[in-house]
């Protein structure tokens, strides 16, 4: 669709940034915050790059007046930050940690006195280490009265100042890691537990959102989901069919439970078939449904290119975590789609396809499917910076990417996708869960590296003062 003018984004249209608790806050251990997961799992010899962990992360924490000023000299509009669980209750439920709270509320404040709309994420991955200790986490359903509660205790002391409220952050990618490939924890490879535990987050998720009705009535509230738009390779019909498989698959078996309450019919016959499916209770579709989002949370960074898969074909490949372009390989289901590079578009050097018309052709999909509206809860690149000796660092293939993706989001908008906001990932650079520091996403630089935690100063890059100058004119200079 080629448009002879185009729309502008709507005037209160949130550019912002996002971080996660774990990847900036640092303090693993400050003022009575629990273990999380991940305080545990980067700890095992061998699941991180250089094993690297983020007990000290960018130092957040402590730092977080700083960085707010630097997103109040930027101009930011709106700021995507995540709250760690076991900060809040250290044993995953019980006793209130109110340190833990009084860290989240001053943040809040100090976002507000910039001017900055805060958008708060429930769950960024960090589940406290006593559910997982005492009854495994998401594979139990005790875990979602305790995320409901501890979600309750956000609405009550926040609901008054925090307008935008994330759900779940990419429960797909996250579980699919925590018990497909085994590199998230719990590290388990194992396909009917990763669909039993994705349902009753699910069902956590669903009744987190019913419960903010009650407490947060004039708020909005989604998940966000990982969304990797699907393509075929090529016109042959089995590469089609496989682009289906995949898109059923990997996509719509979670947008649709969130948008409609209901699991997409194909695939959960497949699963069912093969004792694969989820145990579904009575009850749980009534709950799915009571907790459809207000709008919906779109994490993209990529397409993913499908073709046929033979019975006998690829399963598991080895995701790329060194920087060593051409290192990942392929995966699959065998019967169902394999991926694949697509000759059309170039990569990251850590094999990532980029594809900003992919952007576009995603926001579509979803809109033509879900009718809700859309808030990019992260864009972003990650790639090799250098700091330069005048303390910036000249990060053009940054901007370059992210101005290609806005460009995107503006044809969208005049597609007449009602797109709410576009949040970069990240704002400072931040610890990549598996790829270390040297993966960076900021427009801030932080001085420190897998190795050596330096100073942790913060440096504007040359990505920092582009997206300044494009929030101050709504996103007309590019
Ligand atoms: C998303 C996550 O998967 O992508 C972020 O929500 C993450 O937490 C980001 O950092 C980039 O992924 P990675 O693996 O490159 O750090």
């Amino acid at each position: 669709m080629i448009h002879q003018r185009l729309s502008s984004f709507p005037p209160n249209f949130l550019w912002g940034a996002a971080s996660a608790a774990y990847q900036v806050e640092g303090a693993w251990n400050a003022d009575g915050k629990g273990l999380s997961v991940w305080d545990v799992f980067t700890k095992i010899p061998g699941k991180t790059f250089k094993g690297s962990n983020g007990d000290v992360a960018v130092d957040h924490y402590h730092r977080f007046k700083e960085d707010i000023a630097l997103m109040g000299d930027m101009g930011l509009k709106a700021y995507r930050f995540s709250v760690s669980w076991p900060r809040v209750y250290p044993r995953g439920r019980g006793e209130i940690n109110e340190a833990g709270l009084r860290f989240y509320s001053a943040l809040i404040d100090e976002l507000l006195s910039h001017d900055i709309e805060p958008i708060l994420t429930l769950y960024h991955w960090d589940v406290p280490q006593a559910l997982m200790e005492e009854y495994g986490a998401w594979e139990s359903r005790r875990i979602i009265e305790d995320f409901d509660n501890y979600c309750v205790t956000l609405y009550r002391r926040f609901g008054d100042r925090v307008r935008y409220w994330v759900s779940l952050n990419e429960q797909n990618y996250n579980l699919h890691h925590g018990f497909i490939t085994s590199l998230h924890p719990p590290g388990v490879k194992d396909r009917k537990r990763f669909y039993e535990a994705n349902h009753i987050a699910f069902l956590a998720n669903a009744r987190a959102i019913e419960s903010f009705r009650q407490y947060v009535p004039t708020g909005s509230i989604g998940p966000s989901f990982a969304y990797s738009p699907a393509y075929p390779l090529t016109s042959h019909p089995d590469d089609v069919l496989a682009c289906d498989n995949a898109e059923a698959f990997t996509n719509e078996w979670w947008l649709d439970v969130y948008c409609w309450g209901k699991y997409p019919q194909v695939p959960l016959r497949y699963l069912c078939e093969r004792g694969l499916g989820p145990t579904i209770q009575e009850g749980d579709l009534e709950l799915l449904q009571r907790g459809r989002p207000d709008f919906l949370g779109v994490n993209y960074y990529q397409t993913l290119t499908y073709e046929a898969n033979p019975l006998d074909g690829v399963s598991e490949g080895t995701m790329n975590t060194t920087g060593q372009k051409g290192s990942g390989q392929e995966t699959g289901i065998p019967g169902l789609y394999r991926t694949t590079r697509n000759p059309h578009v170039t990569t990251s050097n850590w094999d990532w396809a980029i594809d900003p018309v992919g952007l576009r052709v995603g926001l579509r999909r979803v809109t033509s499917r879900y009718r809700l509206p859309i808030l990019i809860t992260e864009n972003g690149l990650g790639e090799f910076d250098v700091l330069d000796s005048d303390d910036t660092v000249n990060d053009e293939h940054r901007i370059a990417y992210l101005r290609s993706h806005v460009e995107q989001c503006r044809l969208a908008v005049t597609d007449g996708i009602d797109l709410i906001g576009y949040c970069v990932w990240s704002f400072t650079d931040v610890l990549s869960w598996l790829n270390g520091y040297q993966k960076r996403y900021g427009l801030v630089y932080v001085n420190r590296d897998e190795t050596d935690q330096r100073d942790l100063r913060r440096a504007r890059k040359r990505s920092f003062y582009w997206y300044r100058d494009l929030i101050r004119t709504n996103g007309q200079n590019m």
